[in-house]
């Protein structure tokens, strides 16, 4: 039997990468997931793999920085799927550039997605739970929310702000047994990790390729994480076996921090 069997869990971002993965790993583990991502098609392949998996999942498209469409979604899992008391907040963008070039409108899309979109997601999931006695609420942070990015301060920023979240949401919603907790993940295999090195690449004068492998060079394990590995530990801070973590923020960055 699976860890989620009798579950339903709404995933946000998971038109590909790191939401997809935890989507998948979800449902192959038995729960009913809800997928939205403001990418329709991408949402729906989602949709489409799991229930190619035996799987069961909904998909939603929906813009996360959206409180009446989060909301909407929320309610729409609930009534198709059944109790909702897990979620993954994975949505998020990052954009490259030189600081003193980043526009007040950059800065608002970053925060909108990346620290909204989870707080928006967190509030409607985490009245569902409580009302069912309770569940898991787990964000995608990133170790950029750990220290500085000089060509991507308002990320750097929003990911601070989501571990920041994160520990107010776990204080205020432990009474009600809802656990609250955020990964960071370091360098993972994904569409946004190849836009960055096509960015940072213009900005170094070097090639995406180099600029990748700067960075690769840079993580004690020598190679970049995948989103299945991810996920794994996404399911593990969802999970029953998680009973007594809450208010944590876990790196899964290959020895990149330590912190
Ligand atoms: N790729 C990395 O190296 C890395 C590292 C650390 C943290 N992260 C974080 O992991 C999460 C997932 O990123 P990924 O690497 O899988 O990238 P990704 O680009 O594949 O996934 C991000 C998803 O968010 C969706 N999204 C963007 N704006 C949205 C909106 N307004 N409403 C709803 N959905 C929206 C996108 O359509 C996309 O499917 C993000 O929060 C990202 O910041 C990624």
């Amino acid at each position: 039997m699976g860890r989620f069997e009798g579950r339903t869990a709404v995933v946000s971002g998971a038109a590909g990468g790191i939401g997809r993965a935890c989507a998948v790993l979800l449902a192959d583990e038995g729960a009913r997931v809800a997928v939205t991502d403001i990418a329709a098609e991408g949402v729906r392949e989602t949709m489409e793999l799991i229930t190619a998996r035996g799987g069961r999942a909904a998909a939603y498209p929906a813009d996360i920085t959206s409180g009446s469409a989060v909301r909407d979604v929320v309610a729409a899992a609930e009534h198709e799927l059944g109790p909702v008391t897990l979620t993954v907040a994975a949505a998020g963008i990052m954009r490259n550039g030189p600081f003193l070039e980043l526009s007040e409108d950059g800065w608002d899309s970053t925060m909108a997605v990346n620290l909204k979109g989870v707080f928006l997601l967190f509030q409607e999931v985490a009245r569902r739970a409580s009302a069912h006695g309770g569940g898991a609420l787990t964000a995608i942070s990133s170790v950029a929310g750990r220290g500085a990015r000089p060509t991507s301060a308002d990320y750097a920023a929003s990911k601070a702000g989501v571990i920041s979240l994160v520990r107010s949401a776990a204080q205020a919603l432990a009474a009600d047994q809802v656990r609250v907790n955020a990964v960071c993940p370091g360098v993972v295999d994904t569409e946004m990790t190849q836009a960055i090195h096509r960015e940072r690449a213009v900005l170094d004068g070097i090639t995406p390729e180099e600029s990748y492998a700067r960075q690769v060079a840079k993580i004690p394990l020598g190679r970049t994480v995948s989103p299945a590995e991810v996920a794994e530990t996404v399911a593990f801070l969802l999970s029953p076996a998680a009973s007594y973590i809450t208010a944590q923020a876990v790196n899964v960055c290959g020895g990149l921090e330590m912190d």
